[in-house]
């Protein structure tokens, strides 16, 4: 099931003043009684889009490891970074997949810096994220907020605010951050992913970042995550990068978020927050 909620620019009238007004207020489509991924999340960045018992899940994970914090932190700075460069290289239009609450810097804003013109659709399959988005974005008439579940690829390929919005016989930026790890072997993350990269067109781009097996706590932090939603695989170096099949990697390859073509020199070794994802981006040919 896909739904799509306003029409940006158009005031469409939607009441969106519980996102901010009334903190104690929670929109129906919310279940505050278990957490979500995306208010986890939030919770992790310090934002306020979350409840008492997604905090519960960062302060267990917080009993493991410090990591999750500095992690979404590098997590939301490389994506700066990703689509800052994608933009530079003309990319004007993007389908950010498990986008997340909106934060400090989102895709619209980054790519929009660089181009006022690039058009951007989010899709998450939490309400929340639409309810929120809508606010953000009530007066971008470049962007679109679409509730839709990855999974189903034609659903959300063939959504009127997807298909009928960006135009896929042109190159695409197509980000998928932090949420491929939220996808379980037994759902065929290869073949998901594959299937969005079957769509664009040549000169495209995928820019994916992943949990990474790549400290001992990793293992319990996924615990967590499963224990507390259902969803969370750490993956292999390997692994995430054969995510990219077919498509031209760019240097440096996948690495830990924050070595992903800094803006300034890395010269500390990374602790363990700049381990726990890790990300690339490869072209299309
Ligand atoms: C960890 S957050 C990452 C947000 C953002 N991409 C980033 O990197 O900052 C993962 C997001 O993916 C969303 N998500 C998880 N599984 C999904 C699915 N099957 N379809 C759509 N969205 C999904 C969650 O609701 C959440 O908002």
């Amino acid at each position: 099931m896909v739904e799509s909620h306003g029409e940006p620019g158009t005031g469409e009238a939607h009441d969106w003043s519980w996102a901010t007004a009334d903190p104690e207020h929670v929109p129906p489509e919310v279940d505050t009684s278990k957490p979500s991924i995306a208010r986890v999340y939030d919770a992790a960045l310090g934002g306020k889009d979350n409840y008492a018992v997604d905090r519960a899940v960062i302060e267990e994970a917080l009993k493991i490891s410090p990591a999750p914090i500095g992690a979404a932190r590098a997590n939301r700075d490389l994506l700066i970074r990703g689509v800052r460069h994608l933009a530079r290289q003309g990319i004007d239009q993007f389908l950010d997949l498990g986008s997340g609450l909106p934060s400090a810097q989102n895709t619209h804003q980054v790519a929009q810096a660089e181009n006022p013109n690039a058009r951007v659709v989010y899709v998450d399959n939490d309400p929340i994220v639409l309810a929120h988005g809508q606010a953000l974005l009530a007066r971008n008439a470049s962007t679109r907020v679409v509730t839709a579940d990855l999974l189903d690829v034609t659903d959300v390929l063939d959504h009127p605010d997807v298909v009928g919005f960006l135009d896929f016989s042109r190159p695409i930026g197509l980000v998928m951050l932090s949420v491929v790890h939220h996808i379980l072997d037994e759902e065929d993350p290869v073949g998901v992913v594959n299937a969005y990269k079957a769509r664009i067109a040549p000169g495209s781009y995928l820019f994916l970042s992943h949990f990474c097996d790549s400290f001992p706590e990793a293992r319990a932090l996924k615990d967590v995550l499963l224990r507390a939603i259902g969803r969370g695989q750490m993956r292999g170096t390997e692994e995430i990068t054969a995510f990219f099949d077919g498509f031209e990697l760019l240097e440096p390859g996948v690495v830990p978020t924050p070595l992903w073509r800094p803006d300034t020199p890395v010269t500390q070794p990374l602790d363990d927050s700049g381990l726990l994802i890790a990300g690339g981006m490869a072209r299309k040919p």
